[in-house]
This record gives C-alpha cells, sequence and structure tokens, in this order.
C-alpha cells in the first residue's frame, strides 16, 4: 500500500482532515505529522519532520497552511525536497512531471476544498518525465549559497 504524508499548522488542520480522508478512500496509507488541532502552532517544525519522513521512505508528503508558503520555504531547506505550492491543477500535475516534486503545499486560506481536493489528485496521478528534466533537477542540487 503506498504511503502519504500529510502535516499542516494550525491554519491547515481542517483541509488536512478532508484530504487525508480522501486519501483513506482512495486506499492510502497516511502518516499524519500533526498538527492535531486548531490550537496555533508553528509550520516549520510540522515541515522539518515530514520532509524528514519523505526523505527517509521515498513517499510524497502533503503540506498544508494558511498560504502554503510558509510550508514551502521550511520543505525546501532539506536537500532531499522538491516542495511545489500549488493553487491549480496544471501546477500540480507539471510540478511532478518537470520537477518531480515529492512535496505539495497548499494554502488553505487561498483555495477551496474542492479545488484542493482536486490539486492533490492531479499531483498523485502525475509521474516524473525524467530525461532532460533530470539534468535540470542535477543542476539544481549543484546550486551552492
Ligand atoms: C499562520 O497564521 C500562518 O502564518 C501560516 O499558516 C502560513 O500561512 C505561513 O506561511
Amino acid at each position: 500500500m503506498s504511503v502519504i504524508h500529510i502535516g499542516s499548522d494550525h491554519a491547515g488542520f481542517q483541509l488536512k482532515s478532508l484530504l487525508a480522508g480522501e486519501l483513506a478512500k482512495l486506499g492510502y496509507k497516511v502518516e499524519d505529522h500533526g498538527a492535531n488541532s486548531t490550537e496555533s502552532c508553528d509550520y516549520p517544525l510540522i515541515a522539518r519532520d515530514l520532509c524528514k519522513a519523505v526523505a527517509a521512505d521515498g513517499n510524497l508528503g502533503i503540506l498544508i497552511c494558511g498560504t502554503g508558503i510558509g510550508m514551502s520555504i521550511a520543505a525546501n531547506r532539506n536537500p532531499a525536497i522538491r516542495a511545489a505550492l500549488c493553487a491549480n491543477e496544471l501546477s500540480a500535475r507539471m510540478c511532478r512531471r518537470h520537477n518531480n516534486a515529492n512535496v505539495l503545499c497548499l494554502g488553505a486560506r487561498i483555495i477551496g476544498e474542492e479545488l484542493a481536493l482536486a490539486i492533490m489528485t492531479a499531483f498523485l496521478e502525475s509521474k516524473f518525465e525524467g530525461g532532460r528534466h533530470q539534468r535540470r533537477l542535477d543542476e539544481i542540487g549543484q546550486i551552492k549559497s
């Protein structure tokens, strides 16, 4: 059974619960990294823990905060993570096909539930195309600050 890691802060908690339920219905094993309520918490800590798990087992992850911006900034600090903040289905498809994104970031205060579900489905159904896109990812991996 495929595992999907999912995590949010307080702002993303409600959307995370909805998406986790849908993932379970679709037959995925859902690894929930918190938050566990709408009580205020710090998104970097959730992003850090989820990304560690994604880096370790190679499965995909979904991170949700109010805008998705904080989660994507935090997630991309892990060199094994290619996190993509998506607010439409085309971006969700292309970040898998061209960027081999392994973490999808969503903004719960930006998009509605139906769109979030459609974005998640597009992300999960799309596959990396490799070839010239792998070369470009290798180039990203070589960038030093
Ligand atoms: C929390 O208020 C909010 O700052 C957080 O959910 C996120 O949007 C940060 O980028």
